[in-house]
């Protein structure tokens, strides 16, 4: 891959075409220090500042952002085999009320500094035989204070049963710990996949299933993180909870908010990341807290979803949760964990 002079992702160039123009590593101020002591998945970290799956395409965007404020950092999902990304574009900028559901509809945004946007790769992955290697690249490259998260999904075929999408999901999440992986992250959620992958955390049965799965096929301090999406209601949400607390240590919520996007998508229902999302996420990370808090469950909670400043990073801990993940913000701004943890030291 080639080292680009851009300094973030071109979206008006394709999947592909960003993987190969990481822009580079050095020249980054240093990251001012977080006051306090800071967890993920009960692992030590120096900040509670990390980057969720997706905008860390490879290692080189890794190191990247790890020299820009964030000490856990996401290999975008991979697969036990390749997929291609959805056409161009995979990140359109959209604008409209709120998302306080799934479902409303957001117009395109005649600005790209809009602060959200829609979100459309399909979860494509590098051949297995590519990734692995560029995992232990990620890690080899990372300070001894980050922690490398690996996200995976499966990728079920026609008549596939939950049990061979849970062998799928284990078989990555071995591979990846092999690779390097400090955690692995399943990702049970998915807007905007159309197959069996993209809605599995609103069943309580096939989210035990996996997260059993995966856990019997990780090393012991491997933890497992589990990304899902907007819970329907609580009942459902309580109903997951239970079921994948005996085999995972941490939620990642949210996978976006689907909204129908006009313009570009037609109507179409994608995922939403960005300011957008911001209100209602806060809402289900209440939530879930409550329902973790309730049942005596040892989960820990990483908010994602609309975290865009460093109010909404404290929000976040301050409802309870043990780590907060951005995507959309760094991304406008590749400073911004820079600016976030500047003020923080600042106000202490
Ligand atoms: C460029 C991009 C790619 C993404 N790809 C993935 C992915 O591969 N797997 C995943 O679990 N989430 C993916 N997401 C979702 C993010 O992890 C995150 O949950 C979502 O963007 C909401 O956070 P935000 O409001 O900070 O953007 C992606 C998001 C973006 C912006």
């Amino acid at each position: 891959m080639s080292v680009s002079t851009i300094d973030r992702y071109d979206i008006a160039q394709s999947y592909e075409w960003n993987y190969q123009h990481a822009p580079m590593a050095d020249g980054a101020e240093r990251a001012a220090e977080v006051p306090g002591e800071w967890t993920f998945c009960a692992l030590r970290v120096v900040s509670p500042l990390g980057m969720p799956a997706g905008p860390l395409l490879n290692s080189a965007w890794i190191h990247y952002y790890a020299a820009r404020g964030f000490d856990v950092l996401t290999y975008m999902t991979v697969r036990s085999r390749f997929r291609a990304s959805f056409d161009p574009p995979n990140l359109l900028p959209v604008e409209g009320a709120p998302l306080m559901g799934e479902g409303s509809e957001l117009e395109q945004a005649a600005t790209a500094a809009a602060q959200s946007w829609a979100i459309s790769f399909g979860m494509p992955s590098r051949d297995p035989a590519e990734w692995r290697v560029d995992v232990e690249r990620a890690r080899r490259g990372l300070g001894a204070r980050k922690v490398l998260s690996v996200s995976v999904v499966a990728s079920p075929e026609v008549g596939w049963t939950i049990g061979d999408i849970a062998e799928d999901f284990a078989q990555c999440a071995e591979w990846a710990a092999s690779s390097g992986a400090q955690v692995v992250e399943a990702n049970l959620s998915c807007p905007n996949v159309c197959t069996k992958e993209s809605d599995l955390c609103l069943s309580g049965e096939a989210s035990g299933e996996i997260a059993a799965a995966v856990r019997a096929r990780l090393p012991r301090e491997i933890p497992l993180a589990l990304k899902v999406g907007l819970f329907h209601n609580e009942e459902q949400a309580d109903e997951v909870l239970r079921a994948v607390s005996p085999h995972a240590q941490a939620i990642c919520a949210v996978n976006s908010i689907t909204a129908r996007v006009a313009g570009h998508f037609g109507g179409l229902r994608r995922g939403i990341g960005g300011a957008a999302i911001t209100a209602r996420c806060l809402e289900e990370t209440w939530m879930l807290l409550r329902l973790i808090c309730a049942a005596g469950s040892p989960l820990r909670l990483v908010a994602v979803g609309g975290v865009m400043s460093g109010q909404d990073v404290r929000d976040r801990l301050a409802a309870g949760v043990e780590h907060v993940h951005l995507a959309t913000a760094p991304m406008l701004d590749p400073n911004a964990g820079l600016r976030i943890r500047r003020e923080w030291s600042r106000a202490v």
